[in-house]
């Protein structure tokens, strides 16, 4: 599996909206004027420490991120506030590095497999890096900034499949169709 693609087969409707949400990020990486993230929602989730992480994120993730977060939560009025957060944080590992224009365009649309990773142009493959480990790395993050436990495990795991965790699974799901 590729590390930061969807998990698993898609209902045609996440589909649709998998692909509509990949569209609106292409768009979104070309004028990224166009970015509307309500962190004023985001801010009214978020402990101190875990904000202060959120404001320092591209716009354009912010926006995304949100988008997940309201999501999962009309999906999931009861998912949990830890849930919510993690939503507000999932992509964070982006912000390690990030793209240029015509980068973030691509790595949406195309990811290399990773045994032929290693032959891309240098900026090219750590821009594919990000893409790829932005879980991990934002989780690692979080774990050193001393987020709580269950948060940056749902950020580390949120494109894996959930394995019975049902917190994780909604996350994901709302990630997927957005
Ligand atoms: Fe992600
Ligand atoms: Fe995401």
């Amino acid at each position: 599996m590729i590390r930061g693609a969807p998990t698993g087969r898609l209902a045609p409707v996440n589909a649709l909206r998998h692909l509509a949400g990949l569209v609106r990020r292409t768009l979104l990486g070309l004028a990224p004027g166009l970015a509307r993230p309500d962190d004023t929602f985001a801010l009214g989730w978020l402990e101190a420490r875990e904000a202060d992480v959120y404001r320092a994120m591209d716009a354009r993730d912010r926006d995304h991120a949100c988008r997940v977060a309201r999501r999962l939560l009309a999906r999931h009025p009861d998912a949990e506030p830890r849930t919510v957060r993690a939503a507000l944080l999932h992509d964070v590992g982006k912000s390690e590095r990030p793209y240029r224009v015509w980068e973030r365009v691509l790595v949406h649309v195309w990811t290399p497999d990773p045994a032929t990773a290693g032959r891309l142009p240098a900026g090219l493959r750590g821009a594919w890096r990000v893409h790829a480990e932005h879980a991990g790395l934002g989780a690692g993050r979080l774990r050193a900034l001393g987020v709580d436990d269950r948060v940056v495990e749902l950020v580390a795991r949120h494109h894996e499949p959930p394995a019975g965790d049902e917190e994780l699974r909604r996350l994901a799901a709302a990630d997927e169709a957005t």
